[in-house]
Order: C-alpha cells, then structure tokens, then sequence
C-alpha cells in the first residue's frame, strides 16, 4: 500500500502538466521539489530557512532540473505567482504541496505554525485551478504539532463541498505519530 507522501505526489502527478505553476510550500531539504521540477518547469518552492534553499538547490543541481527558490514565508505566496510566473495573469496555480512540520536534523524549534499556514493556505485556494490540487502532510509529533494539525483540519472540515472535495488518509495501528494527508481538490 502507499504510504501518505507517495499517495500524495500520485494525486499530485495526475493532475500536473508541463506547463503549470505549482508550489512546494515548505522545501525543507528539496525533496518535493525536485518531484514538481520533474513534471513542471514552474516550480515556486518557499522556505524561511536559508539552509533549506541551499540543500533544495544542490539536490536540484544534482537532478538537473530548476525551480524559484525563494526565502521567505509561504504566505508571501501571492507575491511571487505574479512577479515568477508573469504570463500567468490570472494568477493562478495548479497544484501545492505543504509538509508541515520541522526539517529534519535542524533547529526543532522553527516549524510551520497555524497563524501562517492557513493564511497561505487560503491563498493557494484562492489562486488554485478548477481540478487543482494541494496536499497537506501532516506531521505533528513535535511540540506545537498537535495545534497546527488540529487548526488545519478544522479549516478543511468547513470548506464548501461544493466547491472543493476533501480527503484525508492515514496509517492507524502505528505507534508515535506517523505523518497524515489531506488532500484538497477545487472542484468548481
Ligand atoms: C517538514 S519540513 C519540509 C520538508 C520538505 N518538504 C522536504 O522535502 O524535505 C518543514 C519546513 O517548513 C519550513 N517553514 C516553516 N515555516 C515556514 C513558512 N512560514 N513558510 C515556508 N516554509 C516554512 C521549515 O523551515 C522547514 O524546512
């Protein structure tokens, strides 16, 4: 079975063409990043860690492929669709991916938070396509985890259903927290 980060880049890659804009919004080591360089040269990847941008920009290096790298917050997102992707008047975007939480062998106490992650996530809904999709992975075994996974899917839980259709999967028999998705499609 699929694991909820490979559940999430398969939704992801369904819906994905070479001429999309799509977001990682927490590059973190530059993992997701290179898996959207892969299926799109607009890739907008944002991290508030400079060591972050340095590990996604080797590891893109290594693969060949490119992004927009950017160091600041991802709920600057607005910003940057326009000023990176200016073809893209309406200012839209195809697809996202969040991994919320800290990067790993880092400073534990720099984590994605509520009070700018559902800011950001209400910007990438805003500027998300009809068929459009954003993952949310979800770890939350870290001090303030729990609050941000918690305010998310409490966000989710009241987006219109007619408007988005929204999922969540999950392993339940693991000890610790293993990490959870939640997958958000635009529908209309
Ligand atoms: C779980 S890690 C991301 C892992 C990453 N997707 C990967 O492939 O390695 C979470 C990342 O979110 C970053 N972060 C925290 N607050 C942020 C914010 N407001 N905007 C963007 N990134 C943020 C952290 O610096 C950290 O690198």
């Amino acid at each position: 079975m699929l694991k909820p980060l490979e559940l999430a880049h398969k939704l992801l890659a369904e819906v994905i063409v070479p001429e999309d804009v799509v977001v990682d919004a927490t590059m973190g080591q530059g993992f997701d990043t290179v898996f959207l360089a892969k299926l799109t040269k607009n890739v907008l990847a944002f991290d508030v860690q400079e060591m972050a941008v340095l590990a996604t920009r080797k590891r893109l290096a290594e693969t060949g492929l490119s992004a927009q790298l950017i160091l600041e917050g991802h709920e600057h997102v607005d910003k940057y669709v326009n000023k990176y992707v200016n073809k893209y008047v309406n200012k839209s975007i195809k697809a996202a991916i969040f991994n919320l939480g800290y990067l790993p062998k880092s400073d534990k106490r720099i984590i994605t938070k509520p009070d700018t992650t559902l800011p950001a996530l209400k910007k990438m809904l805003a500027m998300l396509e009809v068929s459009g999709r954003i993952a949310l992975m979800i770890y939350y075994g870290h001090e303030g985890g729990e609050i941000e996974k918690c305010a998310v899917e409490n966000f989710v839980e009241n987006l219109s259903q007619k408007t988005y259709q929204v999922m969540k999967y999950a392993p339940v028999n693991q000890i610790n927290t293993p990490p959870m998705l939640i997958m958000i499609e635009k529908l209309a």
